[in-house]
C-alpha cells in the first residue's frame, strides 16, 4: 500500500487500513445476520459513497438478502454540508411491512440520514435500522440514530473506500485524511 500510488495523491495520512475495515465489516455482519436470523432484510445502499461499504457488508452477511439503492445529493466540490438534500435516485423496491437496514458510508452533520429516515418512514417499513461505517465526533450533529458504526472518527474530512473528494479517492482502498492543501481556498 504505497501513499505514492497516482490515486493516493492528496492522501495526509492513513487512518483505517484495509484489514481493519474488512474485519470490524465481519463483526458488522455477524450482528447482523444475528439480528435478522430468518427475515430477509433489504439492505438500501446509499449512493454514491457507501459502495465499497456495502459490496463488502453484504458479502460478508451468511443469512439471504436482498439490496437495493437510493442516490441523494452529496457536498458536490465543498466539505461542508449545505443541509439540502435531494433524491437523485429513488428505491425501485416497495418497502412496506419490510425490514430495511439503511447502509451509509459516513455521518457528519447527520442532516443528511435524518432526511433519508424521514422519507424511508413514512413508506411504513416493517423496522428500519442504520448501519454506519463511519461517524464523526461531532458535537453539533443532529441527534439522529444510528444502530451499529464501525468506526467513530475524529472531525476531519476523509476519503477513500467510497468516500470523495469532488468525485475523486472513492477507489482508494482503505480511508484517509484529505490533505488540507487540496482544498485550501475553498
Ligand atoms: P451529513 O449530512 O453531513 O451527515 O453528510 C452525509 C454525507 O456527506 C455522507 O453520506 C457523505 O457522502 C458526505 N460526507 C460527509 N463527510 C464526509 C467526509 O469526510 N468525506 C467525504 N464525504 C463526506
Amino acid at each position: 500500500m504505497s501513499e505514492r500510488e497516482p490515486r493516493a495523491d492528496g492522501v495526509a495520512r492513513i487512518l483505517i487500513d484495509e484489514e481493519v475495515i474488512r474485519l470490524r465489516t465481519a463483526e458488522l455482519a455477524r450482528e447482523l445476520d444475528a439480528e435478522y436470523g430468518d427475515d430477509i432484510p433489504l439492505l438500501v445502499g446509499v449512493l454514491n459513497g457507501a459502495i465499497a461499504f456495502m459490496t463488502d457488508l453484504m458479502r460478508a452477511m451468511q443469512i439471504p438478502l436482498e439490496v437495493d439503492f437510493m442516490a441523494v445529493s452529496s457536498y458536490g466540490a465543498a466539505t461542508q454540508s449545505s443541509g439540502v438534500v435531494r433524491i437523485l435516485k429513488d428505491l425501485n423496491e416497495d418497502i412496506e411491512g419490510r425490514r430495511v437496514i439503511v447502509v451509509e458510508d459516513i455521518v457528519d452533520s447527520g442532516l443528511t440520514l435524518q432526511y433519508l429516515l424521514d422519507v424511508l418512514e413514512r413508506r411504513n417499513p416493517k423496522d428500519l435500522r442504520v448501519v454506519a461505517l463511519l461517524k464523526k465526533e461531532k458535537p453539533d450533529a443532529v441527534d439522529v440514530h444510528v444502530d451499529l458504526v464501525g468506526f467513530t472518527i475524529p472531525d476531519e474530512f476523509v476519503i477513500g473506500y467510497g468516500l470523495d473528494y469532488a468525485g475523486k479517492y472513492r477507489n482508494l482502498p482503505y480511508v484517509a485524511v484529505l490533505d488540507p492543501k487540496v482544498y485550501a481556498g475553498e
